[in-house]
């Protein structure tokens, strides 16, 4: 039986909440029935405001069960320095969840996703992974179940979609890619840059920056998928004014990621082309 996760991410509950596309969400997540909900972070605009803590609390009230979280930049306190650096977390934990780096391990639909949060106090808008935190997930994943299907969730994109001129990537890309590579991860989630992307990390090797010669990138194929913002009017660079969410189906053979964009007339999302990658799973190869 095929696995089906709904990749949501960048809600921005507070100012440029679209709370009418927010409704039409819900609706889509109860009919697909998806067997996991993936929130890539940036739930509210400013994590210094109570208020849009509360917005979005409410709203994801009104999703269904089960769902993984990681948190954003944006659920950062910003304006309070204080609070930014030495509690960087505590808005996100009160109002979300406890869990930073949470696991949902599904036996029978061979599943075993990872979150770990790249948004720290110290940067702005940037994040990373320190070092616990990669040895932390690399550890996770070595739990999992040898034909599991891996998946990492995570706010800031590993390697940084081609269109994306607006919003900073993950400042240690490489060490993270090494680590998913490592511990024979298939697909990393993530959200941030506010517009639909999706390709392989051999695809978007050569965008990276060497001192040196670049090295091959990893043997083994790992889809990289980038979801635009849900419900928020910040959609930037291909997806300006748009909002969308992906439908993940994961079977034996392949992992399929289709987009699905809110069309204002008829105040839903609709489905648009499917993208197909055969899996490349590391006990295979
Ligand atoms: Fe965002
Ligand atoms: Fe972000």
């Amino acid at each position: 039986m095929p696995a089906t996760l709904m990749h949501i991410s960048d809600l921005h509950a507070g100012p440029p909440f679209l709370p009418e596309v927010a409704k039409a969400l819900t609706t889509h997540a109860y009919d697909l029935k998806p067997d996991l909900l993936v929130l890539s972070g940036d739930f509210v605009q400013r994590a210094d405001r109570g208020h849009q803590w509360q917005v979005a609390r409410e709203y994801l009230a009104t999703l269904p069960q089960p769902r993984l979280y990681v948190s954003g930049n944006h659920d950062v306190p910003l304006f309070n320095v204080y609070h930014r650096l030495f509690q960087p977390y505590r808005p996100y934990q009160r109002n979300i969840t406890t869990t930073m780096n949470p696991i949902f391990a599904h036996a029978e639909l061979n599943l075993y996703v990872v979150g770990g949060d790249t948004a720290h106090g110290i940067t702005i808008a940037g994040g990373y992974l320190n070092k616990f935190q990669i040895h932390a997930m690399e550890a996770a994943f070595a739990q999992a179940p040898a034909t599991a299907c891996k998946i990492a969730v995570l706010h800031h994109p590993v390697i940084d979609p081609p269109d994306n001129h607006e919003s900073e990537p993950l400042a240690n890309e490489r060490e993270v890619v090494a680590m998913l590579a490592r511990a024979g991860v298939e697909l990393v989630l993530n959200g941030h840059v506010h517009f639909f992307h999706v390709g392989t990390v051999q695809e978007l090797w050569g965008t990276l920056r060497w001192l040196r010669t670049p090295p091959p990138p990893p043997a083994r194929r790992m889809v990289l998928c980038t979801a635009g913002t849900a419900t928020s009017q910040r959609g930037r660079g291909p997806d300006h004014g748009k909002n969308s969410f992906n439908l993940i189906t994961i079977d034996e053979q392949t992992i399929r990621v289709q987009p699905w964009y809110y069309q204002r007339a008829a105040q839903q999302f609709e489905p648009q082309q499917e993208y197909c990658f055969e899996r490349d799973r590391p006990h295979a190869g």
